[in-house]
């Protein structure tokens, strides 16, 4: 997409809530059609602290972003990255870095459709219609392969996306094979949702009218999805409280958001 060209707004499924389109409209965007502003109403009216949640988690990607340019890092692969949201991936790692580059991989069409937002002048990023459930499609991409040289440092970002995985999709396995295709030097910056701090049944009721499921998982699952990397402090915590840069929000301590960094060593 993108350059790719072909995914035209004709392509655009309005029968059914889309995960990135109900996120979009609970952050407050307008690239989302009636059947998604249904959802995510049901959505809030089901875990009333949803708004505060995706903020956090938005701000929790933004604070990561800055860490691992911080890092040293030049290279973002950001999979699953929904409609642009401003401040975008590559607008947070120009700041500091303007020799960053970003791929961007989603696999709902409308991200395309919005992909100028998501294409820097300078041609630093690439935008791609991939789905993460295929890795090696993902990678071998030429346009991820475009922005990204797997023979140095990247980071992967995986937030607020494994969770449309179901179990049977294998999400360690996807996760695993990423984590392969990089080189030692490189983060995995994650967030995921849980049903660890409250009920979220009502929440999933929601998503089983969507194109995707809503995958809940413990501490334990999450944190498996790092391994052989290295936590960075402070591990794998609610997301308000990865390195806050600010005092967290009111009801912080129901946010459903796991969300945590993590290096490859060797
Ligand atoms: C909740 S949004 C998260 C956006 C962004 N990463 C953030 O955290 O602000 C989840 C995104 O993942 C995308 N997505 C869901 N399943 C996917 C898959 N199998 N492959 C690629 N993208 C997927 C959705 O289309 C959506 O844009």
């Amino acid at each position: 997409m993108g350059q790719d060209g072909g995914f035209g707004i004709g392509e655009i499924d309005t029968s059914r809530p889309h995960p990135a389109r109900i996120y979009d409209y609970l952050l407050g965007g307008k690239d989302n059609y009636e059947v998604d502003r249904r959802a995510g109403d049901e959505l809030a009216a089901a875990a009333p602290e949803v708004r505060i949640g995706l903020r956090a988690n938005r701000a929790f990607l933004q604070r990561a972003v800055r860490y691992v340019v911080g890092s040293g890092v030049r290279q973002i692969l950001d999979v699953g990255t929904g409609l642009p949201t401003s401040p975008n991936v590559h607008e947070i790692a120009h700041g500091p870095a303007p020799d960053v580059r970003v791929a961007y991989v989603d696999n709902d069409p409308i991200v395309a459709a919005h992909a100028n937002a998501l294409l820097s002048s300078s041609g630093a990023t690439s935008v791609v219609l991939a789905d993460v459930r295929d890795p090696q499609a993902v990678v071998n991409h030429p346009e991820v392969r475009r922005a990204i040289d797997f023979d140095r440092p990247v980071a992967l970002l995986l937030v607020a996306v494994l969770h449309f995985l179901t179990d049977a999709e294998k999400p360690e396995q996807v996760v695993a094979a990423l984590r392969e295709a990089l080189p030692a030097g490189s983060f995995l910056v994650l967030s995921h949702a849980t049903g660890d701090f409250a009920d979220r049944s009502a929440a999933q009721a929601v998503y089983s009218k969507a194109t995707a499921t809503l995958n809940l998982r413990s501490r334990d699952e999450i944190e498996r999805f790092f391994d052989g990397f290295e936590l960075v402090e402070p591990g794998l915590v609610q997301v308000p409280f990865w390195r806050p840069d600010a005092p967290p929000p009111p009801r912080s301590g129901e946010i459903g958001f796991y969300g945590g960094v993590a290096r490859k060593t060797a």
